[in-house]
């Protein structure tokens, strides 16, 4: 077990260690139909009913697109000196490809100038799971054109901003938004198909090393990274079946993307699903194609999964043992809360040898936090950051070529299909007035970056 008594401050990552705070475009943006912005597919699936919770829509959300200078004074106040956010892709081609719209691209010139202002260092995500909804009527991340319209967007942006932003992040957790969008149903756009999810995993694949290739060529002096999702996957049992199904989430889960992206080809370990995969896309002829020599990988490190055998599912023939019905610590999100398995994940992500840094480029969790008397003493959140930042110093002191932590998030904001119930923020939004107040894990990593210890609640 990680020792996090003792106190840790933010002085023992050195002085060049990236602290920063992470939001994004769908999640925080709103103004959904202002200045030329055209729908995502997260408009359109916000629209049908039943899909969010409590059918809440995005079209508001935290109100960043009016309130951005604000904000980034937040971020200045609680220490943090980089802001990742993301594009949103329709605010700056409405229609995916075509016309660009000018006004979608000042507000991030606005944007990206404020953050220099205050000497914060942007992070651009280019994907963060909001394609235009026009795409998506042509077939979105399962179409063969795909590649062509990342590749103009991703153009677009790295001329518009690539004098300005050095740090780029090509694609947001690929296995998130392909498995929830075009498999499992359960994000935007709600496709529940092979068909649509082999192609999507390969364009994907396809479309975080040719991103990064487009910035390499268009942005001098940039340093270049994509996310990517994680968990440790662990056996219910000891019995061959547990542990054989609990290997197939495994490549799913923490294999399917990056090792692609570092030349290895997709993982082939008699799994029928990766057999299909290479099938369906011929995805052999693609080896050179899906690999980039990134700078950084981002991992985001949410919680490991417990999985039995069960042959009703199909595929993977796995289901989950909950973290609640195995009685472990978890988050209101139903996530185990595990930070030796968080710093077990930095260990293996840093033996791929191909991996020259690692960034946490999310990290952080969702509690129901209550408002008393003007404040929010959310202690769960700041014991979860505690016993993961010192989870993450262990690795760092042990060799692990860690450069930087991105606490997720800044705000209460959009968490997708559980619309504004699931706070993971730092700073607690009264989405009726948008006044924010700062939780006390703000006030808690405020302290930890000034290393003012004695501060500590
Ligand atoms: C990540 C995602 C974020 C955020 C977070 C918490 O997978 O990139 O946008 O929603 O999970 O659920």
């Amino acid at each position: 077990m990680i020792n996090h008594s003792s106190e840790i401050s933010s002085r023992d990552f050195g002085k060049n260690f990236l602290w920063g705070v992470a939001i994004s475009a769908a999640q925080n943006e709103g103004a959904h139909a202002v200045d030329g912005r055209g729908p995502s597919i997260w408009d359109s699936y916000a629209k049908r009913k039943g899909k969010i919770r409590d059918d809440t829509k995005p079209f508001e959300a935290c109100d960043f697109y009016h309130r951005y200078k604000d904000d980034l004074l937040l971020v200045k106040a609680l220490g943090f000196t980089v802001f990742r956010f993301s594009i949103s892709w329709s605010r700056v081609l409405p229609e995916g490809m075509g016309k660009v719209n000018k006004e979608g691209i000042a507000f991030y010139n606005s944007l990206i100038d404020e953050c220099l202002k205050l000497g914060l260092t942007p992070f651009i995500t280019l994907y963060h799971w909001d394609l235009p909804q026009a795409l998506q009527k042509e077939g979105g991340w399962s179409s063969h054109l795909l590649l062509k319209w990342f590749g103009r967007f991703v153009t677009v942006c790295a001329e518009e901003f690539g004098d300005r932003v050095k740090n780029w992040i090509i694609i947001n957790e690929p296995m998130g938004f392909t498995s929830l969008g075009y498999m499992l149903g359960k994000h935007a756009p709600g496709k529940m198909s092979l068909n649509e999810f082999l192609p999507a995993i390969h364009n994907a694949a396809m479309a975080q090393a040719e991103g990064g290739r487009i910035v390499r060529h268009l942005v001098k002096g940039s340093y270049i990274g994509t996310s990517f999702s994680c968990s440790e996957v662990m056996p219910y049992s000891s019995s061959a079946k547990d542990i054989e199904v609990a290997n197939r989430m495994d490549i799913l889960l923490n294999r399917l993307f990056i090792e692609p992206s570092l030349g290895m080809g997709y993982p082939d370990d008699h799994f029928v699903l990766m057999e299909k995969l290479n099938l369906f896309n011929k995805a052999w002829k693609y080896k050179e194609r899906m690999k980039f020599d990134f700078d950084f990988i981002g991992i985001q490190n949410y919680f490991p999964i417990t999985v039995k055998y069960n042959p009703l599912i199909p595929i993977v023939q796995a289901s989950e043992v909950k973290a609640a019905t195995r009685k472990v610590p978890h988050t209101d999100m139903g996530w185990e809360i595990n930070a030796d398995s968080f710093y077990r994940m930095l260990k293996r992500f840093d033996a791929y040898e191909a991996v020259k840094e690692l960034i946490v480029t999310e990290g952080g969790a969702f509690f129901k936090d209550k408002m008393v008397n003007g404040m929010v003493n959310d202690e769960l959140r700041i014991d979860y950051f505690q016993q993961y930042l010192a989870a993450l110093l262990k690795a760092k002191h042990e060799g692990v070529a860690v450069k930087g932590y991105f606490a997720w998030t800044l705000m209460d904001n959009f968490e997708w299909a559980e619309g504004f119930h699931a706070r993971f923020g730092l700073i607690h939004v009264d989405f009726k007035t948008q006044l924010r107040t700062v939780k006390q894990s703000g006030h808690w990593f405020r302290d930890f970056l000034s290393s003012k210890k004695e501060r500590h609640l």
